[in-house]
C-alpha cells in the first residue's frame, strides 16, 4: 500500500531536514526535481527578479518550512509557510493534530465576485448620475465582459453587475463612485479589474456627463467572503470557558483584536508569502473587514458549543489567484502549490483561512494556560544559544540547560545564554574543549 501524507505526520518534527524531504518525497507531495533545488538554496536565477521589481540587486530569503497534520473538508493537506518568526508553524502543527484528533475542520466561500471602484469626484448631479448609470447598466456589462474580461467570461467569470454608492465629501456633498462586481475565477483579478474600470471610464463620462476621477479595484472585498470553521466534539470545559473568554476580549477591545489577528495573520501571511500571493491587498482586506461596523475587532470568534466542546468560526476576505502573478512564475511559488495540491482560488482560500483559525485557537490555548513565553523560548533557546556565540557541538548543552532555567524562572534572556555558556566553557578542561577561544 503506498503511503498516504497522514503516515507522514506522526513525529514530523522530530526529523531531520533531510528525513522531512525524504517522507515528503515517499508520499509524493515533492520529486526528485524539488528536492534538488531545495538542497541547493532555492530560486538563484535574478534575471527572473528583474522580471518581477525594479532595480533589483538581488533576493531576500525566509524560511521555508510545512505546518502539519491539517485535515480541511475530509482531505489532508501539508502547508507550506514562508516565515521568520519562531513557534508559527510548530504551534500550527500541534493545534491542528490536536483538531484533527478531537474535531474537524470545515470551510466555504460566501460569495463569488470582486469589487473594483470608479470615482467622480465631483458629480454636479447625483441623482441624475445615477440615473443615467443605471440605465445603461446592461450595456455596461456586456461591452466589459465582450471588450476586457473575455476571458474570463470563457472560464465561466466575468463582470457581473455594476452598482452606485453615494459617499459623503464631507462638506454637505457628495461624490458618486461607482461598483463593478466580478468573478475572476482563479485569478486574484487586480489587474483584469483595473482594465475593466479604466475600460468603463469613457463610456461612463459619455453617458453621465459627469468627469471620472480615479479608477482601482476594492481590496475591502465583502462581496467573496471565505469563512473557516473548527469544531472540537470533546474538550475541558474549563479551558473551552478560558479561549471563549479571550475571544470575547478580541470583539470588544480594539487592543486586543489588533494582537489577536495578529496571531491570526500569523496563519494566513506565510501561505501567502509562499504561493505568491499578495499578501498587502489580504492584510488590507482582513483588516477593513475586521473594522466594518465602526469599531475595530476580532476576525475570529471561539464559543462554547453547549455540548462539551468548542466552535471557532474565522469570516474574512481572502482573495488569492491560483493564475496569474508571481503564483505561476516564480520556481519556489510553484513547487508550494504543487505540495498544497489546491488547484482554485476558492480551494487555497479556504486552507488559508483554516489555517489562520487553526493559528488562533493554538495561540489563545497558549495564552490562556501556560503563557506564550514558554512555547517560544523553548524554541527560541536555539537563536539565544547562537547569539551567545556557542559553537554546534555547545548548542545542545545550552539550549539544555537554558530550558531548566525557563522551567524555574519562567523566562530566559541572552544574558542568560552568555551565562550558560561562559559556565559551560570554563567546567571543560582545556583538551576536552572544541571550541577556540575569542
Ligand atoms: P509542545 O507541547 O512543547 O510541543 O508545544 P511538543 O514538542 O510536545 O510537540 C507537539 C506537536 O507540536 C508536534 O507533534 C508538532 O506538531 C508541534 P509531532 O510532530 O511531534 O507529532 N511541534 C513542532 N513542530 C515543528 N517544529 C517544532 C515543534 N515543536 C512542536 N520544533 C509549541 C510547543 C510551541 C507548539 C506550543 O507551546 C504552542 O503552540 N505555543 C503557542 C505559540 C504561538 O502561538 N506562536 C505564535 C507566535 S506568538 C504571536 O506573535 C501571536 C500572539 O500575540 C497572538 C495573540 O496574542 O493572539 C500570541
Amino acid at each position: 500500500m503506498t503511503k498516504q501524507l497522514h503516515d507522514i505526520f506522526k513525529g514530523f518534527s522530530k526529523l531531520s531536514r533531510e528525513e522531512r524531504l525524504a517522507a515528503l518525497k515517499d508520499v509524493g507531495v515533492l520529486h526528485d526535481s524539488d528536492v534538488d533545488y531545495l538542497a541547493k538554496g532555492g530560486l538563484k536565477d535574478t534575471s527572473l527578479g528583474e522580471k518581477f521589481i525594479e532595480n533589483v540587486i538581488g533576493y531576500f530569503q525566509i524560511p521555508l518550512g510545512v505546518a502539519t497534520n491539517f485535515r480541511i473538508d475530509g482531505k489532508d493537506y501539508v502547508i507550506p509557510m514562508a516565515v521568520e518568526e519562531t513557534s508559527i508553524v510548530a504551534a500550527a502543527s500541534k493545534t491542528a493534530k490536536w483538531i484533527r484528533e478531537s474535531g474537524s475542520i470545515t470551510t466555504e466561500v460566501i460569495g463569488l465576485e470582486i469589487i473594483g471602484q470608479i470615482q467622480c469626484a465631483k458629480v454636479k448631479d447625483f441623482a441624475d448620475f445615477e440615473r443615467k448609470l443605471l440605465a445603461q447598466k446592461t450595456y455596461m456589462i456586456e461591452i466589459s465582459n465582450r471588450e476586457v474580461a473575455f476571458g474570463l467570461v470563457r472560464r465561466g467569470g466575468g463582470v457581473r453587475d455594476i452598482q452606485v454608492r453615494r459617499v459623503p465629501r464631507g462638506d454637505g456633498t457628495d461624490m458618486a463612485v461607482v461598483h463593478v462586481l466580478m468573478d475572476p475565477c482563479d485569478a486574484m483579478g487586480a489587474n483584469i479589474m483595473n482594465q475593466v474600470c479604466e475600460f468603463l471610464k469613457e463610456p461612463i463620462e459619455q453617458f453621465t456627463g459627469e468627469k471620472v476621477t480615479m479608477c482601482i479595484l476594492s481590496n475591502l472585498v465583502d462581496s467573496k467572503l471565505t469563512r473557516a470553521t473548527v469544531h472540537i466534539e470533546q474538550m475541558d470545559q474549563d479551558l473551552a470557558e478560558k479561549i471563549e473568554e479571550a475571544s470575547l476580549f478580541a470583539q470588544q477591545d480594539p487592543y486586543r483584536a489588533a494582537t489577536n489577528n495578529k496571531g491570526v495573520l500569523n496563519g494566513i501571511d506565510p501561505i501567502l508569502v509562499a504561493t505568491g500571493n499578495d499578501w498587502r491587498a489580504v492584510e488590507a482586506g482582513v483588516h477593513a473587514y475586521a473594522s466594518r461596523d465602526g469599531q475595530y475587532r476580532s476576525i475570529t470568534k471561539w464559543k462554547r458549543d453547549g455540548k462539551g466542546g468548542l466552535l471557532g468560526v474565522l469570516e474574512a476576505p481572502i482573495i488569492v489567484g491560483t493564475v496569474g502573478g508571481v503564483t505561476t512564475l516564480h520556481p519556489t511559488a510553484m513547487m508550494c502549490m504543487k505540495m498544497l495540491g489546491t488547484t482554485s482560488a476558492n480551494d487555497l482560500s479556504r486552507v488559508i483561512a483554516s489555517v489562520g483559525l487553526v493559528q488562533n485557537l493554538g495561540a489563545l490555548k497558549a495564552l490562556t494556560t501556560v503563557g506564550i513565553i514558554e512555547g517560544h523560548m523553548k524554541l527560541h533557546t536555539k537563536n539565544l544559544a547562537l547569539g551567545a556565540g556557542a559553537e554546534e557541538k555547545e548548542i545542545p548543552l545550552v539550549q539544555k540547560k537554558l530550558e531548566e532555567i525557563l522551567a524555574i524562572r519562567k523566562r530566559i534572556s541572552l544574558s542568560n545564554a552568555i551565562d550558560v555558556l561562559k559556565e559551560l566553557r570554563s567546567t571543560k578542561t582545556p583538551q576536552s574543549s572544541t571550541h577556540s577561544h575569542h
